[in-house]
């Protein structure tokens, strides 16, 4: 038989998503990969059901249908500080997932060099590889996860196309501070580079940080493509629903790439989302009320049990340090992990550049009795895996 692709051979299929199998497989409580355990917005499974009986069955526009791109422009425009336009300016897209990946399509030509901080959201690699550009990480370093100006400046020298964004960050749970996004700006205009950010957890950033759009930074709306989704804040990963926003020059190349990606995104799921779209801002404080308690409350109780983690400003993961353990495999932790105590994580060694072994992702997106019982089997965790070494304090 002829060869497979060289792209396939080059990447592994999902550390995340691997996980949640593994999970199922031991019947563990699954912290592993970040979707919620409760309901989305009532106001918006209503619709969806009222959606069926109309007439939204059949493809919409390929970039997106209007009842969702005007109810989206008109909600960006409030958070980005400028009108944007729904005809010109926005791709409705599968996911941020697709967003990314055309948005990386659009900007890079194979053989481009993109900056991308480490650690990172497992994706980026694969969207690197598939777009056939290469990587150049540069190191955020814990416990603040900051960057060196003059790290970063030597990445910009080696002339990337782009930088990608993940703010706030997955997994470390960074929000970039105005004055660092003022810095990749400066850079990115002396190096002339693209920015393209992915703001999934725009939504979730906890007080007193603030989450800045990079497009909304002086001079940036030009070069950045801005790409999120409805996953994360309306409590629907299921439905696939993202979004590029960018200048029209952009958006006009990334409407073509993402036409031959997946045509569009689902018509009925669109259309019931337009309700999300159009809550009040009261919505968005109640998400976070209720992201800030769980957080509160998940990290209050790997306090109580003496386990050391990361305090995340954003997003819902957080970062344990394994290495009183003694295991030289993440990945053989987390399958242990998730076999004799019960929870699902992912291994940190799938988000670091680095040669980390000593992490793991958890996340709470999850119910608080979920929570309590993932706690509940956490109190275990040192019977059931005895530490072997003196734990390297990561908090
Ligand atoms: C940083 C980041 N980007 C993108 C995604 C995927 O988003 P979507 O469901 O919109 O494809 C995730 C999901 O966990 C994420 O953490």
């Amino acid at each position: 038989m002829p060869e497979l692709s060289k792209r396939t051979e080059a990447f592994t299929d999902s550390v995340i998503r691997r996980m949640t199998r593994v999970s199922l497989k031991y019947g563990a409580v699954n912290l592993s990969q970040g979707f919620p355990d409760f309901e989305p917005p009532k106001e918006i499974l209503d619709r969806l059901s009222e959606v069926s009986n109309e007439d939204y069955h059949q493809y919409s526009i390929t970039w997106g249908s209007q009842n969702f791109r005007e109810a989206l422009a008109v909600k960006q425009s409030r958070l980005m500080g400028r009108k944007i336009d729904p005809n010109g300016e926005i791709v409705v897209t599968c996911g941020s997932t697709e967003a990314m990946m055309a948005a990386m399509l659009t900007v890079t030509n194979p053989g481009d060099k993109v900056i991308v901080f480490s650690p990172f959201y497992e994706n980026y690699g694969a969207d690197a590889i598939l777009s056939g550009a290469e990587p150049i990480y540069v190191p955020l370093y814990p416990p603040e996860f900051e960057f060196s100006r003059d790290e970063l400046e030597k990445a910009f020298k080696q002339k990337p196309k782009a930088l990608i964004l993940c703010n706030p960050s997955n997994p470390c749970g960074k929000v970039f501070s105005y004055e660092e996004l003022r810095l990749i700006a400066e850079l990115a205009e002396k190096y002339d580079t693209f920015v393209i950010t992915d703001e999934v957890y725009e939504h979730i950033v906890y007080k007193p940080n603030k989450h800045i759009y990079f497009a909304s930074l002086p001079g940036m709306w030009e070069r950045t493509v801005s790409c999120s989704s409805l996953s994360k804040t309306y409590s629907i990963t299921g439905w696939r629903l993202g979004y590029i926003i960018a200048p029209p020059y952009i958006a006009a190349a990334a409407k073509k790439v993402h036409d031959f990606l997946t045509v569009g995104a689902a018509a009925p799921l669109q259309e019931a989302a337009v309700t999300g779209l159009k809550f009040s801002d009261g919505y968005y404080e109640q998400l976070l009320d209720k992201y800030t308690a769980k957080r509160d409350l998940f990290l209050k109780g790997l306090e109580d049990l003496n386990i050391n983690y990361t305090v995340p400003q954003g997003a819902y993961y957080i970062l344990i340090d394994i290495s009183e353990f003694g295991f030289d495999s993440d990945l053989e932790f987390c399958e242990t992990l998730a076999r004799d105590v019960g929870v699902g994580a992912v291994p940190g060694s799938s988000f670091f550049r680095e040669n980390v072994n000593h992490l793991i992702r958890l996340h709470f997106a999850k119910r608080d009795d979920t929570l309590f019982e993932a706690l509940n089997r956490l109190s275990g965790l040192r019977k059931k895996i005895p530490p072997r070494k003196a734990s390297r304090f990561y908090k």
